[in-house]
């Protein structure tokens, strides 16, 4: 009789390179939804790329598979315990991920962040580390990198992924995010507008479509307040896009240009797309949306867009869709009133014909 040979043990870091591999070959295919609207007498096309569609229910759900692989090397037990600093949509994520695999996670976390996703955050079972910061602090990042710091030094086995840092942030959005908007809106795209806080998902956007369609003009949207591209920190209301540090991965040559948005306007233009369309986006959407609208008003040459939106409504109930939060940051009364705030005298959105032919590619060679 022969004996089978050993199967080699399973070690904790090919779980996660198996995982990892399972999740991008079965993530669906996220949706785009054209709408159109008239600027300067003219309409144009702008294609959504509706990325709270997906599992995690935002973009970075793809970011936390990369980070979570480029780390699986320094997941040596079953008690590593997984630390990021995240403004909410990463940490829901890694809070899914590290569910699944058995590993404990820790989120570090300030005071802006959506109810809604601590609650998510917490029933995946992780744990949410608060960062105390006062209502107009313009230091929330650096207080939570700290904090990260200090957990990975104390906890007796620690690994952070760092999305500030991490190379393996950007390179998702290069190999799978992009080629996928490609498939489905690329032949005409003329122009591709994606919100900034890490800068990964710009960055890797931009090495894509400047290699694969060079004619693509690529502008990122940032908010007042924010010093992703440098300049003086302000106080900021919206969570996921704008930082209190300049991006470690976007670089000037990555985009055509970048605007900052007012968030007010953000806002309007989320109320305005639901309130015409039934969409409903967070938002830093709304303020991707609104960049795109400035855009269109002074190039009247670009008819048809694509707007990457990182994630839905259903996480900004208790604040972007909430008439106290409204109050607060100076948009009293009714949500309807706030249309005329969008600007680039955008009276609104209609649903357009073009057809949003679904595509499943999936990322080439997932290391
Ligand atoms: C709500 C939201 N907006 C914008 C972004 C873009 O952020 P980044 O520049 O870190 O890729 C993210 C994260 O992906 C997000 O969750």
């Amino acid at each position: 009789m022969t004996t089978p040979p050993l199967e080699p043990p399973v070690t904790p870091e090919h779980r996660v390179l198996e995982y990892v591999k399972r999740s991008i070959a079965g993530y669906p295919l996220v949706p785009v939804r054209t709408v159109e609207t008239e600027i300067a007498g003219t309409t144009r096309s702008i294609t959504l790329k509706l990325e709270g569609h997906s599992p995690w229910r935002s973009i970075k759900g793809r970011t936390a598979l990369s980070l979570i692989r480029s780390v699986a090397g320094e997941i040596t037990s079953p008690d590593t315990t997984v630390v990021e600093s995240t403004s909410g949509n990463l940490g829901l994520a890694l809070s899914a991920i590290c569910h699944d695999l058995g590993l404990p996670f820790v989120a570090v976390v300030d005071h802006r962040q959506s109810p809604v996703i601590q609650h998510a955050i917490e029933a995946n079972g992780g744990r949410l580390e608060w960062v105390a910061t006062s209502a107009d602090a313009t230091t929330h990042l650096q207080d939570r990198i700290a904090r990260v710091r200090s957990l990975v030094r104390d906890l007796p086995h620690a690994v952070w992924p760092n999305q500030y840092e991490n190379d393996a942030n950007w390179r998702i959005h290069e190999t799978w995010t992009a080629p996928e908007i490609d498939a489905q809106a690329g032949e005409r795209m003329q122009a591709l507008f994606a919100a900034v806080s890490t800068g990964g998902t710009l960055a890797g956007l931009s090495r894509y479509f400047r290699r694969a369609r060079p004619g693509v003009r690529v502008v990122a949207v940032d908010v007042e307040g924010s010093t992703v591209f440098g300049g003086t920190p302000g106080p900021r209301v919206l969570t996921g896009i704008g930082a209190s540090r300049r991006s470690s991965f976007v670089h000037a040559s990555h985009c055509d240009e970048v605007l900052a948005v007012e968030e007010r306007r953000a806002v309007a233009c989320c109320h305005t797309l639901r309130e015409d369309t039934g969409i409903s986006l967070g938002g830093s959407s709304g303020a991707v949306i609104a960049g795109c609208l400035d855009y269109l008003y002074r190039h009247p040459e670009i008819r048809n867009v694509v707007c990457l939106c990182p994630d839905l409504g259903d996480h900004y109930v208790p604040t972007v869709y909430h008439p106290s939060w409204l109050d607060r940051i100076g948009l009293p009364g009714e949500a309807s009133r706030l249309r005329h705030r969008m600007g680039a005298a955008c009276a609104g959105f209609r649903f357009g014909d073009a057809a949003d032919s679904p595509h499943t590619p999936k990322e080439d060679s997932p290391r």
